[in-house]
């Protein structure tokens, strides 16, 4: 790498108003953000970050999925000012533009889990324009394109790590018709935002397309900081399965019932979350397992419910853990229900596989990090990232900055803002050098 790049930073000031104005975009009073995929206040920020895009002279890109972009192509860079913003038709036509310069993507998320925090996927998203912004204006000329992408529903609103999967060529007509967060919110969600099944499943692109892909993101745990280390180089990103679970009873006077008549659902379903805590934390250490959420119906004081659909996931960094822990769970949901006269319904909702990051995007991230002069260490990933879509398409590679308290997933998420600057630096020097060639 060209000595004069490793002197070069990004300009936190600029970072920082950014942020700001983003986190502005349906906060909520207790300081965090409520953006759920295509809601309308996920469709206002998606507007303001093409604006933002469009006023820093950056190309916007969007596609069939409703990923959103800033684009820095290689020629643009040695242009300047207006000159930069370059019709393709006419790059092409004059043979300006490399057309087969591969691009190097970095980014993240816009959208947030319901009432969640400010950092999670934005910080990487303002952190990649960041590294746009600061490498169109000191006109360096790189080998690859670089492209800042919003990636559309990394939470899994609607169905989780969306945009990214549509990107890699993954996403399937099945996951769109079964998705996690209903058929019906993601039709709407779609119609919202203008997009389609057949928009969504024509969003892959080639293979050779991409030289790589880089995302910096808050740890969402506590190791940074206990350990006092500015910097995580993430080794591995965890899989996630999910199900509905349906445990079917039968409605009966909550009062006139003896309680020995009952085909009681909700005990089946309660019965399940406590026995699966207890066998993943005894046999299976490295995973974990969620029951997030469950409906019960008819759902009133005085009826003994016939439903309870149970939403439940798991997480493992193994693939064959992975298929134990499966086999196990179904077992104890079958073993549960029987136990209380009760019949299971099992709806498999979709799984995301563990990856492993790619080991030249991680020694480029260490020596990133050596020549800033900030301290690191490798640690894996127990949240789900965009990355994992990506891992078999292109070499992936992920950093973390310390989360306050680890929180996460919540209003309390916060990152000191000299490490979410740290990090950006690492993202820029860490793509000068992979870009330079
Ligand atoms: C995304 O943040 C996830 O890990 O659920
Ligand atoms: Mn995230
Ligand atoms: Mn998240």
């Amino acid at each position: 790498m060209a000595e004069s790049f490793s002197t070069l930073r990004i300009n936190p000031d600029r970072m920082l108003d950014s942020f700001t104005q983003l986190a502005s975009i349906a906060a909520t009073a207790d300081g965090g953000v409520n953006r759920p995929t295509f809601s309308e206040a996920h469709l206002a920020v998606r507007k303001w970050f093409r604006e933002e895009i469009e006023k820093s002279g950056l190309e916007f890109r969007t596609d069939g999925a409703g990923n959103h972009s800033a684009f820095l192509p290689v020629i643009a860079r040695s242009l300047k000012g207006d000159e930069a913003i370059l019709n393709s038709r006419q790059e092409i036509a004059s043979g300006q533009r490399t057309p087969l310069a591969m691009t190097l993507l970095i980014g993240s998320h816009l959208d947030s889990v319901p009432n969640g925090g400010r950092f999670d996927g934005a910080l990487g998203v303002m952190a990649a324009l960041e590294v746009l912004k600061t490498v169109k204006e000191n006109r360096i000329n790189l080998k690859l394109n670089l492209e800042a992408i919003d990636f559309t529903d990394e939470e899994g609103t609607l169905v989780g790590l969306l945009g990214s999967a549509a990107l890699a060529g993954h996403l399937s007509q099945k996951d769109l018709t079964s998705p996690r967060g209903g058929r019906e919110h993601l039709i709407e969600g779609m119609m919202r935002a203008g997009l389609s099944d057949a928009s969504m499943l024509s969003a892959a692109r080639p293979k050779d397309s991409l030289a790589g892909y880089l995302e910096l993101h808050i740890e969402q745990g506590r190791r940074l900081e206990r350990a006092g280390i500015e910097i995580g180089i993430v080794s591995a990103i965890v899989g996630i399965w999910s199900y509905r679970l349906s445990f079917l009873g039968r409605a009966d006077h909550a009062g006139s019932t003896t309680m020995d008549d009952r085909l009681d659902a909700s005990l089946g379903a309660s019965a399940f979350t406590l026995a699966a805590r207890e066998m993943v934390m005894k046999d299976f250490p490295n995973c974990v397992v969620n029951v997030g959420k469950m409906d019960f119906a008819p759902g009133a004081f005085n009826i003994v419910p016939a439903r309870v659909d149970l939403a439940l996931e798991f997480r493992s960094p193994n693939e064959d853990e992975f298929n134990r822990l499966n086999a196990a769970l179904l077992d104890l949901a079958e073993k549960e229900a029987a136990r209380f006269g009760l019949e299971l319904k099992v709806e498999f909702l979709g799984k995301h596989s563990p990856s492993i990051m790619n080991e030249n995007v991680c020694t480029a991230f260490a020596t990133a990090c050596d020549n800033l002069n900030l301290t690191h260490v490798s640690l894996s990933s127990g949240a789900g990232h965009d990355g994992q879509s990506l891992s078999d398409l292109c070499p992936v590679g992920m950093i973390f900055v310390p989360s306050v308290d680890g929180a996460s997933h919540s209003p309390r998420e916060f990152t000191k803002w000299e490490d979410c600057v740290n990090g950006a630096n690492v993202l820029l020097q860490t793509t000068l050098r992979l870009a330079a060639g």
